[in-house]
């Protein structure tokens, strides 16, 4: 959470730093700030709440000129959301701009003011710059070793950029917790959460590891890792094509990952779909797949969508694979005692790759005794990534709309393919792994043939937008797409939704049911479709105003009204009946006219626990 972002050059830098952070929104978007030193190597300082663009109208005017300056967009944690609180945060001739929290900030800062130092804000930042300030007064040590003695007096996550006026030709960035990445221009040097903000710049970037610190100067770097000894870290070469970043054609960041999900799959699977009959992960070596013949029991951890995804994939891994799986919500797993099963190998799931919750999980299931781990992530070179023994990276694309919809079916599409290779290396027959590549191969034109129902979907938003409240119901892997459903609608259209396993209603929530209600059943044609309609049955008999998604004739009752989808293989419904419940979210927020991309309180990439 927290976006950042720095430039040292030779040119004006201001616009470059807005458009820059304008792009790193999706991290968090309370309020933004920026600071620049000037040629009298002062620094001028910018602050507003609310969007980057509210930064950008109260400079918009202002004939500013710096070559080295600091950006940040902020996701409020240490107080609330003010113009004070907003980084960067300012000791004299020190600026920062900060992503993390620090811990022990409250202790740091009763130390500082009995030192006489003044805070301007509630937070736990600008104990960060005093405390540099202090430790600098007092040793008259250079900066950057002054770096190095107080990281030890801070707890917690603190990745950081810090600029000095008194020395206007570099920056100091210190990696701890979140990630940061080096852009590399020609004789200007940049450094950013996140390489979206620098792909109109530059796509050559160095990832900074855990520990890192890095000297930024418009001409060169010097990078030093956790032991303080200088190291050469690879350049990695982008092949994110700017454009996609942009809307093109779509109103909404959202709307646009829904309907490339065909397109999104496709990527998935390319390549790693072998003569139509077997799977084939290059990334997995001998070590892999010795531990897949071994494996009794797989533990997933997740977060959020993340989290449903994993709870679809327990269905596959018991019923096509007999390996036994947990899922569990990665801040659950972290905190408490653990009695981890025989020969269990851990998975986490997650689209950022920055989730601090699942990112503590992994290194928490590192000391268990795991068989080993692997995440299914869709970015390269973020933390778990580079934490975790393996990766199957999901090949979404950049997904910038806060609520996630292409990852999560992309997620889907690898876990299937996992489940379908263990079972092949298990088995050592590839029946089962026959038939999963041959439904997958179908996979993305199901997808192209539920998008079209687009207007159907539109209609029943019209129908139920103004509603307080809504139930999704769902059975087997429909109830984690019933839980997916919920949360898309909660998150972007601020409708109470909740979901239930369709067998459970009877057991309370049955309360709840009046004509002000509207309930949204998933409902494909499986074995189980017969205990659904009696489900439905119980609700009609309530006056529940009931909405089925289904490839199935329902029985039409007075109060149910059913939008017929088209047929879809049994394995890959789960894939397939989220897209609706993606749809209506979307256009019940259309309609409520929300903030689509970035809704209120939320941010995209969750670096705080
Ligand atoms: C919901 C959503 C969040 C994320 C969760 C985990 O639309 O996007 O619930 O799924 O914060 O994020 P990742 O997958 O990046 O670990």
């Amino acid at each position: 959470m927290c976006g950042i972002v720095a430039a040292v050059t030779q040119r004006n830098i201001i616009n470059c730093l807005l458009q820059s952070i304008k792009r790193l929104e999706y991290r968090g978007y309370d309020s933004s700030g920026l600071a620049l030193i000037n040629k009298n190597n002062n620094f001028i300082r910018f602050r507003s709440v609310g969007k980057v663009n509210e930064l950008i109208k109260k400079i918009k005017n202002k004939k500013l000129f710096g070559t080295i300056g600091l950006a940040h967009t902020r996701w409020a944690t240490h107080g609330k959301v003010s113009e004070e609180n907003t980084h960067p945060h300012i000791s004299s001739h020190i600026a920062i701009v900060h992503n993390g929290i620090i811990e022990n900030s409250l202790q740091l800062r009763s130390f500082l003011e009995k030192k006489g130092y003044i805070f301007y804000s509630e937070t736990d930042t600008e104990v960060i710059v005093h405390l540099l300030h202090w430790e600098q007064k007092k040793t008259g040590k250079p900066l950057l070793e002054v770096i190095s003695n107080i990281l030890i007096k801070l707890h917690g996550n603190y990745s950081m950029v810090i600029m000095d006026s008194n020395n206007s030709s570099k920056l100091i960035a210190v990696c701890s917790g979140s990630p940061l990445i080096i852009g590399l221009g020609v004789e200007e040097n940049f450094i950013a959460s996140d390489q979206i903000a620098l792909l109109n710049i530059t796509k050559r970037f160095i990832y900074l590891k855990e520990g890192d610190i890095a000297i930024i100067k418009s001409e060169k770097i010097k990078i030093f890792d956790k032991n303080n000894l200088i190291i050469q870290r690879k350049i990695v070469k982008s092949n994110i094509k700017y454009e996609c970043i942009n809307k093109g054609k779509y109103k909404h960041y959202m709307e646009k990952e829904i309907y490339e999900q065909p397109i999104s799959i496709r990527n998935t699977l390319k390549n790693r779909l072998k003569n139509n009959t077997t799977i084939y992960f290059p990334e997995l070596g001998l070590k892999e797949k010795n531990i897949f013949l071994h494996l009794e029991h797989i533990q997933i951890v997740a977060c959020g969508t993340s989290y449903h995804a994993a709870m679809v994939s327990k269905h596959w891994f018991e019923s096509i694979a007999n390996i036994p799986c947990d899922v569990e919500v990665a801040s659950e797993f972290s905190y408490r005692k653990l009695a981890v099963r025989k020969k269990s190998f851990f998975i986490t799931l997650s689209q950022s790759g920055e989730t601090a919750d699942t990112l503590r999980a992994l290194r928490i299931s590192k000391k268990l005794g795991y068989l080993g781990n692997l995440t299914i992530c869709n970015m390269q070179g973020s933390s778990l990534v580079q934490e975790s023994d393996t990766c199957l990276l999901t090949k979404a694309g950049i997904e910038i709309g806060v609520a996630s919809t292409k990852s999560f079916t992309t997620q889907l599409t690898v876990l299937l393919m996992l489940v379908a290779k263990i079972v092949g290396i298990k088995k050592k027959e590839n029946n089962i792994e026959k038939q999963i590549v041959k439904i997958l191969t179908i996979l993305p034109y199901r997808i192209e043939e539920i998008l079209k129902k687009n207007k159907e979907i539109k209609n029943l938003a019209k129908k139920i937008y103004n509603k307080k409240n809504m139930l999704f119901l769902g059975r087997g892997d429909q109830y984690p797409i019933a839980m997916e459903g919920a949360l898309k609608l909660k998150e972007i259209s601020y409708i109470h939704a909740e979901a239930y396993p369709s067998g459970e209603l009877k057991h309370g929530p049955l309360a709840l049911i009046d004509k002000n209600v509207p309930i949204i059943i998933t409902a494909p044609k499986n074995s189980l479709l017969e205990k659904t309609k009696q489900n439905i049955q119980e609700i009609c008999a309530r006056g529940g105003l009931i909405y089925i998604f289904s490839d199935e004739e329902i029985n039409l009752e007075k109060n149910i009204t059913v939008l017929k989808l088209p047929y879809v293989e049994e394995i890959i419904a789960p894939i397939f009946y989220i897209i609706p419940l993606q749809l209506l979210a979307y256009y019940i927020a259309l309609i409520k006219g929300t903030n689509i991309d970035q809704p209120r309180n939320l941010a995209k990439s969750v670096t705080v626990e």
